[in-house]
């Protein structure tokens, strides 16, 4: 299937390492002129040049991260015309590490850049009459479970996802989250925490994944890059799971 998005400017947040690096790719694999996003400029380099996209090496949570991670892209490669929010923030581990710093950080870290990276370029998206926004949520958003600061914030991006699509879906943007359950990358928190515990992890695996195993990184990158397609015009106001079965949510 050809997803129709050659030459289309994507803006993947987060994306030199993990989820965001699989997402970059496969939309550059589908032809799609791809800026990525992270703060380590070493890096952010290395993946632009793999890519034969652009690097834009800025903090997403601050104001001038974001504004000019969108500057940057529009100036070097043209308009923002999928944005992929990939960008998020855990903060505490339990309801006993949790208070309202964790809750403010969570917050600001998952809804607050989301929001602000996609009011960036969604006027744009409107005047011209095509556009594609993904949220990279969690299956922890779309039901009880993880950190309760990141399973709320979670949750609020995808009212967020539901909101903004009703408002823009007529003028051809589509808004969507994609809520990823557990995956495992090399360097990742899940790769960690397997170090860390491997029988505790293990443990994990068996009770609460159905596939007997975590997630992979370019599982959740295709069902992305099929989001951002011109194919997926129907879908929008959407939370898709890619976990598995992981989820108990019946919606
Ligand atoms: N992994 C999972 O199991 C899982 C499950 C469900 C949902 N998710 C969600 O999926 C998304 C990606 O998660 P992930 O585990 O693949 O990767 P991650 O470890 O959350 O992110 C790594 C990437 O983020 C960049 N980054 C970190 N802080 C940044 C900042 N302030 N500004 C810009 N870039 C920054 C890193 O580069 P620098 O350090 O150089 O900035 C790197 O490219 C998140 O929203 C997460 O909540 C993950």
């Amino acid at each position: 299937m050809d997803f129709g998005i050659e030459g289309k400017v994507a803006l993947v947040t987060a994306a030199t390492r993990g989820i965001g690096l699989a997402i970059a790719q496969a939309l550059a694999a589908e032809g799609a002129r791809v800026a990525v996003v992270a703060r380590t400029k070493q890096d952010v380099e290395k993946v632009a040049e793999s890519l034969q996209g652009l690097g834009v090496t800025a903090d997403v949570t601050t104001v001038d991260g974001c504004k000019r991670s969108v500057e940057e892209t529009q100036d070097q490669l043209g308009p923002v015309e999928i944005l992929v929010n990939n960008y998020g923030a855990r903060a505490g581990t339990s309801w006993e590490d949790t208070g309202p710093a964790e809750l403010e950080a969570a917050f600001a870290g998952n809804v607050i850049v989301s929001a602000r990276m996609t009011q960036l370029v969604l006027p744009g998206m409107v005047e011209r009459g095509w556009g594609r926004v993904v949220v990279i949520t969690s299956v922890y958003g779309r039901e009880a479970g993880g950190a309760p600061a990141y399973n709320a914030a979670k949750a609020a991006e995808i009212s967020l996802v539901k909101s903004l699509a009703r408002v823009v879906a007529a003028k051809g943007v589509t808004v969507n989250g994609v809520a990823p359950g557990s995956i495992l990358w090399e360097g990742g928190g899940w790769h960690r925490r397997r170090q860390a515990d491997p029988d505790g992890i293990a443990d994990f695996v068996r009770q609460e994944m159905p596939l007997g195993r975590f997630g992979t990184v370019e599982e959740v990158a295709n069902v992305v890059a099929f989001i951002c397609s011109r194919q997926a015009s129907l879908v929008t106001g959407a939370s898709i799971a890619v976990d598995g079965g992981q989820g108990r949510s019946n919606i």
